[in-house]
């Protein structure tokens, strides 16, 4: 089977798993339930004018979400990532195309990454898994990517575990810290680094910011598991076993975005791996994310229409205003600093629990 033919069916399984399967863990979760914005019942706010807007990677955008990396390569993924583009397109959000190692390697596959004819304006963002950097790519080959779809910015993202339950995945993960730098300093467009949705610790959040890179995005556990989409792939009795004890992997959204903030405080910070809601949105913010980013469940409305895609990210951008609203944040800027009840205590990014003489009851903000 030649590489670009073994891509190609991985790609489709992939797409067909997360719309047929139940990939989320059974028994771990973001953790931003344990969390609850604190409500404002006198907000002095006029809902009709809650600003969303927010710049990242220079670009404006008219609420801060992202479309996270999915599909492309293949003309099912191909179609998936049009409808969603349109759809960033309409609402001012950000999108990612999947990986692009495909047509690197094969250029007649960048035909189905296109999607600048429909989508203009938005902030579209390339994609390359980090480990490829190990498997004979460089500087030379993210710049083909980028440059392949128009986009405004690279990512290179991180699926140690995911390469690892796969039978012919990529294993050497070594030196490629430095790898990652190379490509920031070399490239002319921002390079954002993500997680697939195990989340990024303090350390690494750390060295990636020491790097240079433009954005983190922590996506962390308790969306889609890609340990359970490997094990709907793998058909050997002991690599099920193996993939199924790694569903709940990860570091939960919750815990991740505040590692990645303390790990990197000077860089923009993408949330995402098991935001379902815009009240998820919004918690992820007062968080410290800048930006919140959501795969499965708008995988699963492209795959039905174009209007499927735009009215499920109209709804999460609805529920963010709303939220915004109950809150009494005017601005990103100020649901950046909403506070939080955390096990009905007040919580301080970063710092944790308020001092228990003031943890409740919680005050009015
Ligand atoms: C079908 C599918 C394909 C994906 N492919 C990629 C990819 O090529 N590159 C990447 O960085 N992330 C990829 N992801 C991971 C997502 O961008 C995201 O990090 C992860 O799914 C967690 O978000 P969620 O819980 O909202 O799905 C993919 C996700 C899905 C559902």
């Amino acid at each position: 089977m030649s590489i670009s033919t073994g891509t190609e069916r991985r790609k489709t399984d992939h797409i067909r798993i997360n719309l047929e399967e139940q990939v989320e863990p059974h028994d771990a979760s973001t953790g931003l339930e344990q969390y609850r914005l604190v409500h404002n019942a006198l907000p002095e706010l006029n809902l009709d004018t809650i600003d969303l807007s927010t710049t990242i990677l220079g670009h404006f955008l008219s609420a801060p979400m992202l479309i996270s990396s999915m599909t492309g390569g293949v003309e099912e993924g191909w179609q998936i990532t049009r409808r969603l583009a349109q759809a960033a397109q309409r609402l001012g959000c950000a999108i990612g195309v999947g990986s692009q190692r495909a047509a690197i390697e094969d250029p007649a596959r960048s035909r189905f990454f296109q999607v600048r004819d429909v989508a203009p304006d938005v902030l579209l963002l390339a994609n390359l898994g980090a480990v490829q950097l190990n498997y004979g790519f460089g500087p030379e080959e993210c710049r083909r990517a980028v440059e392949m779809i128009g986009a405004d910015a690279l990512i290179l993202h991180l699926n140690p575990i995911q390469e690892a339950l796969q039978s012919d995945g990529n294993r050497d993960f070594s030196g490629l810290m430095s790898k990652i730098g190379e490509v920031c300093r070399a490239l002319e467009v921002p390079v954002v680094v993500k997680e697939i949705g195990f989340g990024i610790s303090v350390g690494v959040a750390r060295r990636l910011q020491e790097q240079g890179v433009a954005a983190i995005d922590a996506s962390g556990a308790g969306g889609t598991s890609w340990s359970a989409v490997e094990h709907y792939r793998t058909a050997g009795a002991m690599s099920r076993r193996i993939s199924s004890t790694f569903i709940d992997w990860g570091i939960p959204t919750a815990v991740t975005l505040q590692m990645a903030r303390r790990g990197a405080p000077g860089v923009p910070l993408i949330a995402s791996g098991g935001l379902r809601t815009g009240v998820d949105a919004a918690k992820a913010i007062a968080l410290g994310a800048d930006l919140a980013g959501f795969a499965g469940p708008l995988l699963r409305a492209a795959a039905v229409s174009t209007e499927d895609a735009y009215d499920m990210l109209s709804v999460l951008i609805e529920e963010l205003r709303l939220a915004m609203f109950g809150c009494g944040a005017g601005t990103i800027a100020e649901l950046r600093q909403a506070p939080l009840l955390k096990d009905g205590v007040e919580w301080a990014v970063l710092n944790g629990p308020v001092s228990p003489d003031r943890a409740a009851p919680v005050r009015n903000p």
